[in-house]
């Protein structure tokens, strides 16, 4: 008998629950139509947290995340500028509770794919010819470096943040870097900012270490973050792997997302600990909550690489990614240009999984 998988559901705020909402539905359908059996755990999360148990990350949640063997998120946070959840305390800040729900995991390694599928590069700003054939997975890490170093503090007279990264944390994740590479094109590229910073020559140095224990049959080169930046839009298909520290894969991810055309097609995986976290790379977009106009792809996509890295079951992931292909050629949402709204595209997935709400 096949094994009922356990999934924790964390919506978060703004589009986070509709996002989270339209990904489930078609997991249901793809998984479904697998033999992949879950039931799902919804949990508080977020500014909704904040406001109803008086912390973004409580207790209960992360009980009932100990309990499940997977972890989908929406997106957490308010509004940029000037909201109450940005004026708590450091410790109660939506986004402390993002960081803190991945230490929880342990899941250090964020994978976050950049593609161009075939047939969609006219849903690029870039030129079609230079968007075509893109295929990069940003490996950032997630629970380290500046995010997470001592000192940090903001008084009246000064701010101070820290950047740190310990040796087994470096090696740990250039380790995932170079057996990924192994499985995709053999080549990494670890990108870092060594001209200037310390912690950096360290990264570099530890990177390459690892590199010549054991892992020399994979090519590695090195650029500098700001130079690493304009590449990555100039010539996305020369890039493959990318490896980098916490903050630099942040930056660089939101770039990425304009080579296929919105931040709104980007998902994430969070590997590394006892359980994944798999989350859109995007965030809770106030700007556009409430009107039928997320994007859910990247939520979508999310809980493809669910399947795929969590339940092994890619055949399932392939054919929701296949689903999402088709339905992004026909009518893409509206921040690609198209006229489908968030319901409408979510339809046209699950109509392209082979079934539809009707029958569901
Ligand atoms: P954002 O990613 O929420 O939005 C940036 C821009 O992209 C906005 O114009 C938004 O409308 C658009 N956008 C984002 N996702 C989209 C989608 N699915 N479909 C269509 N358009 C989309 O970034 P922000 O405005 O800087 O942050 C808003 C809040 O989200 C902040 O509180 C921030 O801390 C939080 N945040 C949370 C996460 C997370 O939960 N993992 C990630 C990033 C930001
Ligand atoms: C992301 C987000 C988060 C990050 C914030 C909201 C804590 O920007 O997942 O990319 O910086 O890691
Ligand atoms: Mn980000």
């Amino acid at each position: 008998m096949s094994k009922t998988h356990r999934l924790a559901v964390l919506p978060g705020d703004f589009i986070g629950p509709e996002v989270t909402g339209a990904a489930l539905e078609v997991l249901h359908h793809a998984a479904g139509k697998h033999g992949v059996e879950f039931e799902t755990v919804e949990l508080p999360f977020g500014g909704s947290a904040l406001d109803s148990h008086g912390t973004p990350l409580p207790a209960e949640t992360l009980e009932g995340v100990d309990e499940c063997d997977a972890v989908l998120l929406g997106a957490a946070g308010g509004p940029v500028g000037d909201h109450r959840w940005n004026r708590q305390p450091r410790e109660k800040r939506v986004e402390s509770g993002i960081l803190g729900l991945r230490r929880h995991l342990g899941v250090f390694a964020n994978l976050r794919p950049v593609t161009v599928f075939p047939g969609l590069e006219h849903l690029s700003p870039l030129k079609k010819d230079v968007a075509a054939g893109t295929d990069m997975l940003i490996i950032r890490e997630l629970t380290g470096g500046i995010y997470f170093g001592k000192p940090s503090e903001a008084t009246g007279e000064r701010g101070v943040s820290t950047m740190v990264y310990d040796r087994s944390e470096v090696e740990r994740i250039a380790k995932v870097a170079f057996e990924t590479a192994r499985g995709r094109k053999g080549r990494v590229l670890s990108v870092d900012k060594a001209n200037v910073l310390d912690v950096s020559q360290f990264w570099r140095d530890v990177v390459v270490a690892t590199h010549a224990d054991g892992f020399s049959d994979v090519e590695l080169e090195h650029l500098y973050v700001d130079n690493a930046a304009m590449q990555v839009v100039r010539d996305p298909k020369a890039f493959d792997v990318i490896v980098t520290g916490n903050l630099f894969g942040d930056i660089l991810s939101d770039l990425a997302a304009v080579i296929p055309g919105s931040l709104g097609l980007l998902p994430s995986a969070s590997l590394g600990g006892s359980k994944g976290l798999y989350e859109p790379v995007h965030g809770s977009a106030p700007d556009i909550a409430g009107q039928d106009a997320a994007n859910p792809v990247a939520a979508m996509l999310s809980a493809a690489m669910l399947l795929r890295h969590s339940w092994d079951s890619p055949e399932a992931a392939d054919e929701l990614e296949e689903a999402v292909r088709v339905a992004l050629s026909e009518n893409p949402t509206r921040d690609l240009g198209g006229t489908s709204g968030t319901r409408a595209f979510t339809d046209l997935v699950l109509a392209k999984i082979g079934t539809d709400r009707a029958v569901a």
